[in-house]
C-alpha cells in the first residue's frame, strides 16, 4: 500500500503509533496531544483532521480526529489500519443517554455497537453481523478504570446514521433492548477492525440525555472527557 493516502498526509512508515486514540473532534486530538503527550509530532493536517504522535509515560501513542459519522470514521480507520499498520484503535467520544439508568457524565464502554447503518452490506454476509469490541482492549480498559477509581458502565451502544431522525422516538426501542446510549461511529470502527483482524474499542462520555433532556456544560464535558482520556491513554 502506498502512502500518503488520500486523507492522511504522512509519507513515512513508523510515524503513526500502533495504538491510536480517535476523538471525533480534531481539536480534541490537539487538546490530548498538548495536555498529555511528550515529544509530539503532527502527522496530519488534511481537512483539518489533525493527527499527532507522542509518548505517554514513555510509550508511543497517536491521537487523531475522525470527524462525525460512520463514513468519516470508516475512511480514517481503514487508512490507519491498512496503510499505516495501526493495531489498536480506541474511539473516545460523546453520546446521548437513551435509558433512564444512564446519566449525563457517565463513562460508557461499548461492548457491542448496534447500528441502523448499511455499512455491513459490503461484507455480503448471509445474516446480521454483531459488531463487538476487542476483548483484550475492553478487559484492559475495565481494569484501568478500576485502578483509577473511575466507574464505567459496559454494554451495548447504538451507532446511528442520523442525529436528527424523522422518527423522533426511535431511540426508545433501542433503549428498551438495553442499549445505553447513541453515538454515530463505533459500529464502523468495530467492523473495519474485525475484517482486518485488529483491535478496536469505544469509550464514551454521556454528554446529553434523550430521556431527561439534560446536557453537560462545557466545563463538565472537559472534566469527564479527561477521565475517559486517562483510561484510553493507559491502553498503549
Ligand atoms: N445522538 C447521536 N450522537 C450523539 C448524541 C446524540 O444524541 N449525543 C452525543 N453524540
Amino acid at each position: 500500500m502506498t502512502i500518503p493516502t488520500p486523507h492522511i498526509k504522512c509519507s513515512e512508515q513508523g510515524v503513526i503509533a500502533e495504538t491510536v486514540l480517535l476523538p471525533g473532534d480534531p481539536l480534541r486530538a490537539k487538546f490530548i496531544a498538548d495536555t498529555f503527550l511528550e515529544d509530539v509530532v503532527q502527522f496530519n493536517t488534511v481537512r483539518n483532521m489533525f493527527g499527532y504522535t507522542g509518548t505517554y509515560k514513555g510509550k508511543k501513542i497517536s491521537v487523531m480526529g475522525t470527524g462525525m459519522g460512520i463514513p468519516s470514521i470508516g475512511i480514517y480507520s481503514y487508512e490507519l489500519i491498512h496503510f499505516y499498520g495501526v493495531k489498536n484503535l480506541i474511539r473516545i467520544g460523546s453520546c446521548g443517554a437513551i435509558r433512564e439508568d444512564i446519566k449525563i457524565r457517565d463513562v460508557l464502554i461499548g461492548m457491542g455497537a448496534c447500528t441502523n447503518s448499511n455499512y455491513a452490506a459490503q461484507y455480503e454476509l448471509p445474516g446480521t453481523y454483531a459488531p463487538i469490541a476487542s476483548w483484550e482492549l475492553l478487559n484492559k480498559a475495565v481494569n484501568v478504570a478500576k485502578e483509577k477509581g473511575i466507574e464505567v458502565k459496559v454494554g451495548n451502544i447504538l451507532s446511528s446514521d442520523t442525529f436528527y431522525d424523522a422518527q423522533k422516538d426511535s431511540w426508545k426501542k433501542w433503549g428498551a433492548m438495553g442499549v445505553m446510549g447513541v453515538e454515530m461511529e463505533a459500529a464502523a470502527l468495530y467492523m473495519n477492525a474485525a475484517y482486518a483482524g485488529v483491535n478496536a474499542l469505544c469509550l464514551l462520555t454521556v454528554s446529553d440525555s434523550l430521556v431527561t433532556h439534560e446536557a453537560t456544560t462545557p466545563e463538565e464535558r472537559q472534566n469527564t472527557f479527561t477521565q475517559m482520556m486517562e483510561i484510553a491513554l493507559e491502553l498503549a
